[in-house]
């Protein structure tokens, strides 16, 4: 059986990905480094408090063959600075692959700065050197986050109509709910092939 830590487990992702995990049979533990405590009480559940200033101090505690990464936020900190900590101290307690959201369009060469973040990450995990480096770039991710905004909501509602029409060349801009990224991540490690991989949206699809 595998241990996996979580980065990120209470956002939309993270809390589906942490949820189905704790209900894999294929994991003994799940460490979730979180800011605050998750209302969630399992036997397999090693909730630690922390972030990006403090995560060193919790490395004694960090066990894992695998490294789940599903931070978000506004600052490049969140994006670059803080997961690329988080696969390194992994690294260094074991962690032999690491699966990561960043989103489609990613690229460390983009003029837009969110993208260029996103790429810059995954670069710089490509050069930590994990036996599996999987790489998902989702785009509109989809699905009820359990708060009103209500401009999420009419973007949503929208890339809901545009959805279909997103064929051939263009289908990787198909939106994808939140709780089947977590379900490929979580297959894409059942059975983690090749170096490196990036999956889009057809790629994440077709591991459901
Ligand atoms: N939304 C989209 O449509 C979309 C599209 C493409 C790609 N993406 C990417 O997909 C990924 C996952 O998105 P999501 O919607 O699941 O994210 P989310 O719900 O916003 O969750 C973000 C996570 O990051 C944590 N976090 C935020 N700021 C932090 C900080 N300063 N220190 C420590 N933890 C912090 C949050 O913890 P707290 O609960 O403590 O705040 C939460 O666990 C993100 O990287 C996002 O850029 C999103």
């Amino acid at each position: 059986m595998k241990k996996a830590v979580v980065f990120g487990a209470s956002g939309f992702v993270g809390s589906h990905l942490l949820d189905q995990l704790l209900n894999s049979a294929e994991y003994e533990r799940v460490t979730a480094i979180v800011r605050s405590n998750l209302p969630i009480r399992h036997p397999k559940l090693n909730m630690l408090i922390g972030d990006l200033d403090t995560l060193p101090e919790l490395k004694d505690q960090i066990e894992a063959d695998e490294v789940f990464i599903t931070l978000g936020g506004k600052t490049p900190k969140i994006h670059y600075d803080y997961p690329l900590l988080a696969a390194q101290i992994a690294k260094e307690k074991g962690a032999k692959a690491v699966f990561i959201v960043t989103a489609v369009g990613a690229s460390s060469q983009s003029r837009m700065s969110y993208l260029r973040t996103k790429g810059e990450i995954e670069r710089d995990l490509i050069a930590l050197d994990f036996d599996h480096t999987h790489l998902f770039r989702p785009s509109m991710i989809m699905g009820n986050r359990g708060e009103f905004h209500l401009v999420e909501r009419v973007v949503l509602a929208i890339w809901s109509v545009l959805n279909p029409f997103f064929i051939g060349g263009i289908r990787r801009y198909k939106g994808m709910k939140a709780s089947n990224i977590a379900r490929a991540m979580l297959r894409a490690a059942q059975n983690p092939s090749g170096k490196v991989k990036v999956y889009h949206w057809k790629d994440m699809k077709d591991l459901l």
